[in-house]
């Protein structure tokens, strides 16, 4: 099939690629040129694993192609809305210039039959009005809404073999339903459920997933801090209720909470909505869901201050990891680089280093120290802090450690080192929620 992807930010370019191995015709539109030139040699414009090998193969094959001009859309079958939504400037609610400006755009150039297939992540009324839209414009022309589940760092996994996939369809949706079963037919064959319903439920079911997802770890979060005032420990807390099947131990690891273009707007913007349509009581739990998130970025600055006697002014400190979770380079929203800049704010000497992230850490926080290795980050510091549990991270020898530091003091902000180890190794290992 020819389709076309408007939006080659993470979300579209990770469609796009993957779409040419689902053996499609693939155009990727976007308004940003320097995006559009990286892509077209091949390169993705972020670190994503798998990605650059996709993309590579994709361009080889001659089946993919990207442009500025929305105008190269024509002729596409099917056509996806990749743009952000991201939080409006001073508001909770979701910024929609993007996905209005693109289906807008898009519209001179559709036929009677195409079909466009919103992938963002919206408020929910959304759908139905670009419906109304597309068909006043361009009669016989189709809108679904099919959200995108997918994570950072397994980006490509989750396009390809999703746990299912979600249309929103018009009343008579037959037409859509079946475009978007032939853009999906390998996964479809392979057993991937999908469930077909209205716009406003599959709009829902993506903002739904997510504010259960933050719901669940601020839940494990705020017993995290009934641990830290009981002497309970979080993790054996999270394994012994992670083994009732109904409650499943993903998505329960303590530590600093989440972060990342997804999560925090979106529950954010979840709550506008709710708010507009009268609904605010039904999702007012979401409002401590944000709060105990933020907390925990406070908890941590707090304890990196008990542990250097009651100031961080003046001490150094390192910090292991800035981006907002591991394998990935996204610095959104990430509650390490914001627990590093708390510290610098508070005077003191912070080094931070990252496989992947500095470049975008420091485009937000120039004033920032950043290094290259985890020996400049922890020369000589009064502590160590752990706040993104990349592996090399997990796989520290404390001994090594040892020979840098000037105290064997750290902090542990996602749970990822085994206390013994490090006890052992002649260091004082403070967490979230662990003794
Ligand atoms: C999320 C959703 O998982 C995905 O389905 C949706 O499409 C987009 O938003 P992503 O933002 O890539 O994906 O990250 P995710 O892996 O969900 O992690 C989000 C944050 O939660 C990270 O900061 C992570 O460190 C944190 N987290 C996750 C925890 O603190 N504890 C956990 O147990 C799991």
């Amino acid at each position: 099939m020819q389709l076309s992807v408007i939006g080659c930010g993470y979300l579209g370019a990770v469609h796009a690629a993957c779409m040419v191995s689902l053996g499609h015709e693939v155009v990727g539109i976007d308004v940003d040129p320097d995006k559009i030139k990286a892509l077209a040699n091949g390169d993705a414009p972020f670190f994503e694993p798998g990605l650059p090998e996709l993309l590579r193969t994709a361009m080889g094959t001659g089946r993919l192609s990207f442009s500025t001009d929305i105008a190269d859309a024509h002729g596409a079958q099917v056509h996806f809305v990749c743009v952000g939504t991201p939080q409006k400037a001073g508001s909770n609610a979701a910024d929609l210039t993007y996905v209005d400006a693109s289906v807008t755009s898009l519209i001179p150039h559709l036929r009677a039959g195409d079909l466009v297939v919103g992938k963002s992540t919206v408020p929910v009324g959304t759908a139905a009005r670009l419906a109304a839209q597309i068909a006043a414009e361009t009669p016989g022309a189709m809108l679904a809404w099919n959200p995108e589940f997918l994570r950072e760092g397994y980006a490509v996994q989750d396009t390809l073999t999703p746990d299912r996939f979600v249309y929103g369809v018009p009343e008579d949706g037959s037409a859509a339903t079946a475009l978007l079963d032939t853009v999906y037919a390998q996964a479809l064959a392979a057993g991937t459920p999908r469930i077909v319903t209205d716009y406003a439920t599959a709009e829902l079911v993506k903002v739904a997933a997510n504010s259960f997802l933050a719901t669940k770890i601020s839940f494990i979060n705020a017993m995290a801090e009934l641990c830290e005032v009981t002497g309970a420990d979080v993790t054996e807390l999270a394994d012994a209720i992670g083994l009732d099947e109904r409650i499943g131990r993903r998505f329960l690891n303590a530590g600093l909470g989440f972060g990342g273009g997804c999560l925090p707007k979106d529950i954010r913007a979840f709550m506008a909505r709710a708010d507009e349509l009268g609904a605010d009581q039904a999702v007012g739990f979401l409002r401590e869901v944000d709060a105990i998130n933020t907390r925990r970025r406070v908890r941590m600055v707090d304890l990196a201050r008990e542990v250097n006697g009651g100031s961080v002014e003046g001490k150094r400190i390192a910090v292991l990891g800035v981006t907002f979770k591991p394998n990935s380079d996204d610095v959104r929203d990430s509650p390490a680089l914001d627990v590093a800049a708390q510290l610098a704010r508070l005077g003191a000497h912070v080094m931070i280093t990252d496989p992947e992230g500095i470049d975008n850490a420091r485009r937000r926080h120039p004033h920032l120290t950043y290094v290259s290795t985890v020996a400049e980050a922890t020369a000589g510091a009064d502590a160590v802090l752990l706040l993104t549990e990349w592996r090399e991270y997990r796989d520290l020898d404390p001994a090594v450690l040892t020979k840098f530091v000037s105290s064997r003091t750290i902090l542990d902000g996602r749970n990822a080192l085994d206390p013994a180890v490090w006890r052992a190794a002649g260091w004082s290992y403070r967490a979230l929620g662990r003794q």
